[in-house]
């Protein structure tokens, strides 16, 4: 099947004041239909301008991008905005007319295409009830909470039945309980209509929660791209890594070297590994840190635990945990 976004060969070259910046370099991939894909990378990573070529609000320098079929820069200003209404986009700021009610927000877009006033209210009304909101349609987005907020923006961006949800840190201005509730919404989403998503965040534990496929920014380029199960095990770049390993980071400054992180899936258990090093070399491993994520519906494991200073006794631990088919990770270069 024809992915629903294919992205080839996207330069974007910001001309200021005589100097250039390179915001997208050669970048190329591309989602499958009924996907929700992230897009993660650090601050000034590239993110926005990207995600601002998938629907035209920024015109690529180069490359194309391709839409359900559509090259998007052949298109005529018509076919073009008829395009758009099949991209819906929601914000770290929701962006809601303050002036008007929750319930004219959401009419809002029905407006601009012309459907009867009655027709937009009814189907208004059903959004709402879908993000759990109807009870609010005649507040006002000054009374809403940040969470409440972006549930109205959802519901607004569904009006006009978008085939693409792009949301930019949709979830960057809200608590971590808050941004679960509204992940799960967004999965829901995904579920019933059949939205193909992309989540663009600089948190790792979003793309955890949600995305099935995942491609990492680094300044520009594409660093890698991969399932979220192949990222968290495997990441193959630094760029990646840097993301995956925010905690262990700090771990490492605490406690100096002789780290590994190791990865497992589904029902194996560490507890036997680490026991095992210390029967058989006779020598503490200190856990370090060890979390249970669920990462898309499938559990994954993940462990750092300090090696032993004696560096002949670390490196054959190192082989044996490499046997065990665990995902194995030397944090502390001292190891050859
Ligand atoms: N309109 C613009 N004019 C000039 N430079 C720009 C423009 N938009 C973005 N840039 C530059 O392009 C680079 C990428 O910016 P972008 O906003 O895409 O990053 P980002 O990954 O979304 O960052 P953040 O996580 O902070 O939102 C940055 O160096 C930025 O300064
Ligand atoms: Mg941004």
């Amino acid at each position: 099947m024809e992915p629903i976004i294919r992205v080839e060969h996207l330069c974007k070259t910001f001309n200021v004041k005589g100097t250039t910046v390179d915001a997208a370099k050669d970048i190329s991939f591309a989602i499958e239909k009924g996907d929700i894909f992230g897009i993660i990378g650090l601050s000034g990573a590239g993110k926005s301008t990207l995600v601002r070529c998938l629907n035209l609000l920024e015109q690529p320098t180069s490359g194309t991008v391709t839409v359900d079929g559509k090259s998007l820069t052949e298109l005529s200003e018509k076919e073009l905005r008829l395009t758009r209404r099949d991209i819906g986009m929601i914000f770290q700021h929701f962006n809601l007319l303050m002036q008007k009610s929750v319930l004219e927000n959401v009419c809002f877009p029905m407006k601009i295409t012309g459907v009867k006033k009655s027709e937009a209210r009814a189907r208004a009304m059903e959004l709402l009830e879908t993000v759990g909101l109807a009870e609010k349609a005649n507040a006002y987005p000054a009374q809403l909470s940040g969470g409440q907020k972006q549930r109205v923006a959802i519901a607004r961006v569904l009006a006009n039945n978008p085939k693409i949800l792009l949301c930019d840190e949709a979830t960057s201005a809200l608590d971590p309980q808050t941004t679960k509730s509204i992940l799960s919404l967004l999965k829901s989403i995904n579920e019933t209509y059949g939205i193909t998503i992309v989540v663009i965040t600089h948190e790792m534990s979003v793309v955890q929660q949600i995305c099935r496929h995942v491609a990492v920014l680094d300044n520009g380029t594409l660093a890698e791209t991969g399932t979220v199960q192949e990222l968290f095990h495997s990441p193959k770049t630094e760029a990646a890594r840097k993301l995956i390993l925010t905690g262990a980071e700090q771990i490492q400054r605490m406690s100096g070297e002789q780290l590994v992180r190791i990865t497992f899936s589904g029902q194996s258990s560490f507890e036997p590994v680490v026991a095992n090093l210390v029967l058989k070399y006779k020598t503490p491993v200190n856990i370090m840190f060890a979390d249970t994520k669920d990462i898309n519906g499938s559990a994954e494991g993940e462990m750092i635990l300090q090696l032993p200073e004696v560096r002949e006794t670390a490196e054959q631990m190192i082989r044996d945990l490499r046997e065990k088919r665990l995902g194995v990770e030397v944090l502390t270069h001292y190891v050859g």
